[in-house]
């Protein structure tokens, strides 16, 4: 199949409505990263999804829908805080599970009791949500256990003569997936960290706690058990503090015939040299906002990525950690 990419307007969100009411897949922008979305109230539509990204069928999808439809429709909220951080938050990078009232496929929702809910900001994203109206089920628009999606191209890369249309909103500006918040219970809990932080969401609810996730778990959000966001090259990840071990790994590697790339924060410019060199960003919100793209351009050119971690804690740095953690194993010598 051919895969159109067009530019957000009227004539290709037609064609994008006209997909997704026959069951198909369109790839659309947001302000995190790409989504590859279906109608979530059609079965067959959301099985295309997990085939064409190779998903596991265990890990559920996020219901997006745009900024005047009701939640209402598809899910219970039970907490008064869950009001208050929609109210804050929405729309924006920021997804809440709910129970589900089940109208949204089974397929979609893995069988479960609930169902994750999310009004993305991005403009063509609410451009395209309005256009079809209704929820539409998207993971990340990439093969999966790959890096996630930032720009059009990079989904292009991925998914190409896979699904008929990449809907083009440029490059998003979050770079790493929203924050998934479980507001089923009293206290709200994170799943998934992003870029709505534990700070910020205290702030409105009172309280917030990171999900614990042990191996002895029923594991409540599904995706944190999987292999993700690899880059297709080698990938060796230090510690801030072993950043000069980092160079001297990326010397070796280099004098041994190898083509490295350092990726790297900012604050470190002076100590690099002339080695070859991304920066990460000068802080927590420039690095999650670059790092997809920097992972994706590094397996481009080379066939080893060294990364360091940035220095930060706290914040966007523990959705930037939880990437990058997930991202490379660190370097054990
Ligand atoms: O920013 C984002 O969230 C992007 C854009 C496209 O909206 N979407 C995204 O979807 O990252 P995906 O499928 O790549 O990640 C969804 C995460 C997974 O970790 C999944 O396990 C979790 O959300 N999730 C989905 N439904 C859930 C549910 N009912 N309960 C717990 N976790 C859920
Ligand atoms: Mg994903």
């Amino acid at each position: 199949m051919e895969t159109k990419i067009l530019k957000v307007d009227e004539e290709s969100l037609a064609l994008a409505r006209e997909i997704i009411y026959g069951g198909g897949l369109v790839a659309m922008p947001t302000e995190t990263v790409y989504g590859l979305g279906a109608d979530g109230t059609n079965g067959e539509a959301v099985k295309k999804i997990y085939a064409v990204k190779g998903r596991p069928s265990d890990n559920p999808l996020i219901a997006h829908v745009h900024k005047d439809y009701d939640i209402g429709k598809l899910v219970y909220v039970e907490q008064d805080y869950a009001l208050k951080l929609k109210e804050a938050f929405m729309p924006g990078p920021l997804t809440m599970v709910f129970y589900s009232k089940g109208v949204i496929s089974s397929v979609a929702t893995c069988g479960g009791d609930t169902l994750a809910v999310r009004i993305p900001s991005h403009e063509g994203a609410q451009a395209f949500l309005k256009a079809v109206d209704l929820p539409v089920v998207a993971p990340s628009a990439n093969i999966s256990k790959h890096v996630s999606p930032v720009t059009a191209q990079h989904v292009y890369d991925d998914l190409n003569g896979k699904i008929p249309l990449i809907l083009d909103g440029g490059k998003c500006s979050g770079g790493i997936e929203s924050t998934v918040l479980d507001v089923t219970e009293k206290v709200p809990r994170i799943l998934r960290a992003g870029l709505i932080t534990r700070e910020m969401i205290a702030s409105v609810a009172g309280d917030c706690v990171y999900a614990q996730h042990k191996e002895t778990d029923k594991v409540r959000s599904p995706g944190v058990k999987y292999g993700h966001y690899m880059p297709r090259a080698e990938t060796a990840r230090f510690a801030a503090e072993d950043w000069k071990t980092a160079l001297k790994y990326y010397d070796k590697q280099k004098q041994s015939g190898r083509n490295p790339v350092l990726l790297i924060e900012n604050s470190l410019k002076d100590e690099v040299g002339e080695r070859n060199v991304i920066f990460l960003g000068e802080d927590a919100k420039e690095m999650a906002a670059n790092l997809f793209y920097d992972l994706r351009a590094a397996e481009r050119a080379s066939d080893l990525i060294v990364v360091v971690e940035p220095r930060g804690k706290g914040g966007v740095y523990d959705g930037v950690m939880n990437r990058l953690t997930k991202a490379a194993k660190k370097f054990d010598g």
